[in-house]
């Protein structure tokens, strides 16, 4: 019978034009190779759920689980760059891969696109995937070649074989590092597009928030209360957006003092803090990060609300500094820390004699001994984004317009930490916002929505408010 209607143009699909001839200024002259990723075996015939590699999404615009084994080719011409998407399009309903092959065949794991559909639905000028080989090989020599290593091993061992052949692999050395790099740095600054991407998926994560309010009751009742604090956010994430843009933390108690604890197995006490960092990927990739530390029974004690003060000074320092002419990406680190060692000074943990300014000098960082982590990273279609761009372009360089990125700090006083008074051993505090740039170059917590303050904190856990 006839075939449903294909997909439509995607909102993404306007914007590729740019990233492509952003990307290609900097490589005149080279194919640029930028593969999709295939499948990965989680046992025998087992697959886990496919995600393209982050690089490839930004440059397709696809998301979801599309798809598997697919490359981006930008070829030259010219002083610009021709964009190819070879995938393997499905087959037809009486091949054998459509009742035999259970990895791809259509019967076993649906239709994929066929080369019209996936045109309409990028924009992109599409090819099958078996005449990927003589485009990579067409005029090497004339043109160089540069492929973003570690994603797809066929794909690259095929383009360093032919830079060989070509006899260009040497020339050619450097561009792969320098690829993955422009890939990075070319999304550090985000389209409007991926801004719009960005808030939903907050609003989303948002959501995962409201769902693990509301099991924080049947988290308490439960010998694993965590894990029914993580089901109730992965829920949500499956139903609003791709799922989780990076496994939920959800600490209770002396666990929040681990900074990845995703095994999430404890109990949730009461009196207890629980700390939930927790981010919706939407279907677009594009993923939230934040974190809120709740007090479960809906009441901070005094000394949690101390330390939770502390850390939403911190942060709003940060975030202040943000909104500065001039201000460097890690000045926001040096923000945050100017806070937290003054607090910790008034609270006699910093050694006899070390004052805040002491330990914010680089030999002093007594304070770093509660506070490990840093304060702000990118974030956009991979959590920790832009993790390849050069120190100058991400850390050491000046915050602009479109820039995405968390400011998240945090006091962790364990609870075998015999130097803090007893009455704060055994709880750990972060918050963590996203914040965008405005074009106006002020900053805009694109998190603001989800109660932060420890009032409002504690009237959204009560129930008092909706939001
Ligand atoms: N959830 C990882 C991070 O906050 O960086
Ligand atoms: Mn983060
Ligand atoms: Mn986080």
């Amino acid at each position: 019978g006839p075939r449903p209607q294909g997909p439509e143009r995607s909102a993404s699909a306007d914007f590729l034009p740019a990233r492509h001839a952003k990307l290609g200024e900097r490589f005149r002259g080279v194919r640029l190779v930028v593969p999709a990723g295939g499948y990965k075996v989680r046992n025998n015939d087992c697959d886990y759920r496919f995600r393209a590699h982050s690089a490839f999404a930004h440059m397709t615009g696809l998301g979801g689980e599309l798809e598997p084994d697919s490359v981006l080719v930008l070829n030259p011409v010219g002083d610009e760059h021709e964009a190819t998407l070879y995938f393997h399009p499905r087959a037809s309903r009486s091949s054998e891969e459509f009742y035999a092959d259970a990895r791809y065949g259509e019967f076993w794991v649906g239709a994929r696109p066929s080369l019209e559909e996936m045109s309409t639905l990028t924009g992109l000028k599409c090819a099958a995937i078996d005449t990927l080989g003589d485009a990579l090989a067409k005029d090497l020599g004339q043109v160089q070649m540069a492929v973003v290593s570690g994603v797809d091993a066929g794909v690259e061992a095929q383009v360093i074989d032919l830079r060989e052949s070509a006899g260009i692999a040497e020339s050619c050395a450097k561009l792969d590092t320098e690829l993955a790099e422009a890939l990075a740095e070319l999304r550090l600054v985000k389209d409007d597009f991926e801004i719009e991407e960005m808030r939903k998926a907050v609003a989303a994560t948002h959501e995962g928030f409201e769902a693990i309010l509301a099991s924080l009751g049947r988290a308490k009742g439960h010998r694993r209360g965590e894990r029914v604090v993580e089901g109730a956010f992965h829920a949500k994430a499956r139903e609003e957006g791709n799922g989780l843009g990076y496994d939920t933390i959800a600490a209770a108690g002396n666990h929040a003092n681990t900074l990845h604890w995703i095994g999430n197995d404890g109990p949730v006490r009461p009196g207890e803090m629980v700390l939930v960092d927790a981010g919706v990927e939407v279907d677009s990739l594009y993923t939230a990060d934040v974190t809120r530390t709740i007090p479960v029974d809906g009441r901070f004690t005094a000394p949690q609300r101390r330390v939770y003060e502390a850390v939403l000074e911190a942060a709003d320092a940060a975030f202040v500094r943000a909104g500065r002419s001039g201000v460097r990406f890690r000045d926001l680190h040096s923000a945050a820390m100017e806070v937290l060692a003054r607090r910790l000074h008034e609270w006699g943990l910093l050694p006899e004699g070390v004052s805040a300014e002491d330990s914010l000098s680089p030999e002093g960082q007594y304070h770093r001994r509660w506070m490990v982590h840093g304060t702000s990273h990118h974030l956009g279609l991979d959590v920790h984004d832009c993790a390849q761009a050069r120190r100058e372009m991400s850390m050491d360089a000046l915050l602009v317009p479109g820039m995405v990125f968390t400011i998240e700090p945090g006091l962790y006083f364990r609870a075998d930490d015999l130097l803090v008074p007893a009455e704060l051993r055994g709880m750990g505090v972060r918050i963590e916002d996203d914040v965008v740039i405005r074009p106006d170059g002020r900053p805009e917590y694109l998190t603001a929505a989800i109660p932060r303050r420890p009032d409002d904190v504690e009237a959204w856990v009560s129930g008092l408010i909706a939001d």
